[in-house]
């Protein structure tokens, strides 16, 4: 059943019915649809642009609709509609009859997809950020379980102590700042498009800041053509799905670099893993595999419609309706992705003793004994040459800079005393300067 027609003196073509369907991903936001109308067909009540009985038996009829749908009474095809508003005006004057043709009264399809998708963007971006700060979470309680001193590095070349908390830490951080985005994003879309029409508004006095309101707006958009034809609240929600897809990644492969037998820094969870089909003894981390290489498709979806959007004139143009091809499976990703990312880090086995095994190998302290040696009244540059030549001594006699007797260091530097041992262990070190912020 079709919104238009009466102009067309043939039928649609079969394929290009098909092609044009946008219910399979459109009736994902069936509610924020209904939603939209009920308001919108209480304002044309109120505005006695329909009467109030007209309006009183729309509202009643959606409010049926709706509930049929979330009780699983009335399933929504995949077909047989253009999308899902022509689905649910259909539905709605099958069983109130006429007064069900007044719904679309001063809308168009145009500013009705543009509140759907926007409503929509505002519950699933809270969603998203729900799954973040759970992530969050998990990370603080991994961390606080396991203060453990490990190597941190930089060129993926062991630089300098830290804990495995405070690793952790930096991710948490990065999730924040993802979420401060998805809050922003938010915001920014944060007007109603409602009322806008087909691309330059209505005759009728339709009442914009009373819709705008009620579906919880800030307030309506202002230009028409404008709100019909914009899509970057899309953009920008994929934009900051991508970037909490890299940081799910970085944090995907530094799982997967430690819990190779090369690190033996963690074990993840038997429930994460899988093995090989040939290989009996392996253990695969696929979770943070497939995590790491979901950016592929999240990244793809944000080019999508930005390549889209990009060379289409003012106001709507059907290439918009690829929209959902480009959200809908990215926000399935990331949300999995969230998801599996929590259950792996909450489950996983931290190996403390070749974490901090691992921090005696590779002079992770030589920044210390260089800040001791400042601290004993030599200029930086100096210190980090007597200490490169020290690191040199250790590397020829296969020993670690604490293991050097003082009779030793003494050669390199007058300055060095029996409490340079003290100063250059790695947990006391924890304890000087801003280093405290750090536990
Ligand atoms: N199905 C369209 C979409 O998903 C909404 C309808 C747009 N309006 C129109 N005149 N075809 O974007």
């Amino acid at each position: 059943m079709k919104l238009w027609g009466a102009r067309f003196s043939k039928e649609e073509d079969k394929k290009m019915q098909e092609f044009d369907n946008s219910l399979p991903l459109g009736k994902r936001y069936y509610r924020e649809d209904i939603e939209g109308s009920m308001v919108h067909a209480r304002m044309l009540g109120n505005c006695g642009i329909i009467t109030n009985e007209d309006s009183a038996a729309i509202q009643k009829g959606l409010s049926e609709l709706l509930d049929e749908i979330e009780t699983g009474l009335l399933i929504i095809p995949d077909t047989g509609y253009e999308d899902i508003h022509s689905f649910v005006e259909s539905k709605l004057t099958e069983r109130i009859g006429d007064a069900g043709k007044k719904l679309h009264t001063a809308r168009s399809r145009n500013d009705q997809v543009a509140l759907d998708t926007k409503l929509y963007c505002k519950k699933v971006g809270n969603q998203v950020i729900g799954e973040l700060e759970k992530l969050q979470q998990v990370l603080r309680a991994k961390g606080e379980a396991n203060p453990v001193i490990m190597p941190g590095y930089t060129h993926l070349q062991r630089a300098q102590a830290v804990t495995f908390k405070y690793h952790l830490n930096a991710y948490e951080e990065m999730f924040q700042r993802d979420c401060k985005r998805m809050v922003n994003s938010i915001d920014v879309l944060d007007e109603s498009p409602l009322g806008a029409g087909a691309l330059a508004g209505t005759t009728h006095n339709i009442d914009r800041e009373y819709t705008s309101k009620e579906l919880g707006f800030k307030n309506p958009q202002k230009n028409f053509m404008d709100a019909v034809s914009d899509r970057d609240y899309i953009m920008e929600m994929l934009s900051d799905f991508s970037i909490i897809m890299v940081h799910l990644s970085r944090l995907s492969e530094e799982l997967i670099l430690w819990c190779s037998k090369e690190f033996s820094f963690i074990q993840i969870d038997d429930a994460y893993s899988t093995g090989s089909s040939m290989m009996p003894q392996k253990k695969n981390p696929d979770a943070a595999e497939l995590i790491r290489g979901s950016a592929g498709p999240v990244f793809g979806s944000l080019m999508s419609i930005l390549t889209t959007m990009k060379g289409t004139p003012l106001t709507y143009v059907k290439d918009m309706q690829l929209d959902k091809i480009a959200f809908m499976p990215a926000l399935d990703r990331v949300l999995d992705c969230i998801e599996i990312m929590r259950g792996m880090i909450d489950t996983l086995v931290v190996n403390k003793e070749m974490m901090t095994k691992s921090v005696d190998k590779g002079f992770l302290n030589a920044t210390e004994l260089a800040d001791y040696l400042v601290s004993k009244g030599i200029s930086f540059r100096d210190a980090h040459s007597i200490v490169g030549k020290i690191v040199l001594y250790c590397e020829k006699n296969k020993i670690s800079i604490n293991e050097v007797p003082l009779s030793e260091f003494k050669k390199y530097s007058v300055s060095i005393d029996t409490d340079l041992y003290d100063y250059i262990d790695y947990k006391n070190s924890f304890k000087k300067g801003i280093k405290k912020e750090m536990l």
